[in-house]
């Protein structure tokens, strides 16, 4: 008996720790949002848990904000993986089709796949996802859904995404902890992506950076596929550092000062708009331009652009990705910096607004939450499929048993 779904997506940032819950009905597509709980982060860096009771202590107020509005108990969740650690590689696999008539089934598709993910991951990575970007059948190129369709050697293209076996681990024992299951563990720009990227913005090729705390995380599709993923480890955190130091303030300050003046560009800014700059300890509180704030923001966020722009480039895309790149994340908010981005990719730039989603639009309807929609949205599309295939699912299912039956 079908019934109406729950689904929770987990965004473990850098900086804020969000938990989205959305109903889904019994035949629809689109998620309805029904509660969100955002906290500031604790125990995380980049990604990775450095602190494991903090970061349970976020991921249970996150939870437990959103499951408040919503009225409902979460059980399990599809959480976010980001961090440096993160590495992506093309593959590809072959296989001669099994059925005498030629005719494709699930089953070779399912071969071919395990045929490409065969390729030798060093003991201390795990396999995140195996993404099929297209299947050739006796040489025909460019093919979507190889199933039903005749051919007598099947080959498969596939990203494959590697993570630090211990980063995975320490994300699963945080949640487990929480006394939730992670139904699925997804990247977080593969994520972004879903809620900010239409089919043919895929088609014409488009790359999404997510700017957040800590990363800046990057996806690159073109032909409908996606073709690299990639992480910049610098975000937001790094300007609001830049600004602690540069103005000789502490970082809450500074933290509040760049959100509430900054720009990327100081031409955005007028020279003689002036703010106060708390000073550290003793220190008394000086004047400052909008203009000198800027020129603190900018090379940073140029580097950080241009650093991303150079992670674009190795997706090799034919001459130009057409639908240009989309920005979210909390960094893409700064003012300046989709006229900085267009500048150093050469491409058209738009700030993403996550779509595809019903409900709480006023508090969810900004980049920073792309992430978190958009594993609702992974959620919706592979439901069934992530519950079956995830492999870390099984062993880290008898882990927890083990530990449940003594400790
Ligand atoms: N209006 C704004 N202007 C400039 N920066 C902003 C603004 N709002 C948020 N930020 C910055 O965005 C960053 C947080 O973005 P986001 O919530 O996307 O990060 P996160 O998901 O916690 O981190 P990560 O994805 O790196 O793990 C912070 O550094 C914050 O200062
Ligand atoms: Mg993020």
């Amino acid at each position: 008996m079908s019934q109406t779904r729950i689904l929770t997506g987990l965004d473990i940032g850098t900086t804020k720790t969000a938990a989205i819950i959305a109903e889904i009905d019994p035949g629809e597509e689109i998620p309805r949002l029904v509660g969100l709980g955002m906290v500031p982060s604790e125990g995380i860096r980049r990604g990775v848990v450095v602190d494991l009771e903090k970061t349970v202590r976020t991921i249970s107020k996150a939870i437990s904000d959103a499951e408040l509005m919503a009225g409902v108990e979460v059980e399990h969740v599809i959480a976010g993986m980001a961090g440096d650690h993160i590495r992506s590689i093309n593959s590809h696999g072959v296989i001669a089709v099994s059925r005498s008539d030629n005719e494709i089934t699930e089953n070779d598709v399912e071969r071919v796949i395990d045929a490409a993910r065969a390729v030798a991951i060093p003991a201390d990575r795990e396999i995140i996802h195996v993404l099929p970007q297209e299947y050739i059948i006796d040489e025909q190129t460019g093919i979507k859904v190889p199933v039903g369709m005749s051919g007598v050697r099947l080959e498969a293209e596939v990203h494959i995404v590697t993570a630090a076996a211990t980063a995975v681990r320490n994300i699963y024992r945080a949640i487990n902890r929480c006394e939730l299951e992670v139904e699925a563990l997804v990247l977080e720009s593969l994520a972004s992506s879903y809620a900010l990227l239409n089919d043919e913005e895929q088609e014409l090729g488009v790359a999404v950076v997510d700017i957040g705390g800590g990363t800046a995380d990057i996806a690159v599709y073109f032909d409908n596929s996606i073709r690299h993923t990639s992480t910049v480890p610098l975000g937001g955190k790094n300007v609001t550092n830049d600004i602690a130091i540069g103005l000789r303030t502490p970082i809450d300050q500074a933290e509040e000062i760049k959100v509430k003046y900054g720009a990327a560009i100081p031409s955005l800014v007028d020279a003689d708009d002036m703010i106060s700059v708390p000073g550290v300890g003793t220190r008394s509180t000086r004047d400052i331009s909008r203009n000198v704030l800027a020129s603190i923001i900018g090379p940073r966020m140029e580097e950080i652009l241009t650093l991303a722009h150079r992670e674009i480039k190795k997706a090799n895309y034919p001459e130009t990705l057409a639908a240009g790149v989309v920005l979210a994340g909390g960094g893409a908010l700064m003012p300046g910096t989709i006229e900085m981005a267009e500048q150093i990719f050469d491409m058209p730039v738009k700030l993403g607004i996550p779509h595809g989603f019903d409900g709480l639009t006023d508090m969810a309807n900004s980049p920073i939450h792309a992430t978190g929609i958009g594993l609702i949205q992974y959620g919706v599309r592979h439901g069934e499929e992530v519950a079956r295939k995830n492999p870390a699912r099984g062993w880290w299912k008898k882990i927890e048993r083990w530990f449940n039956e003594h400790f």
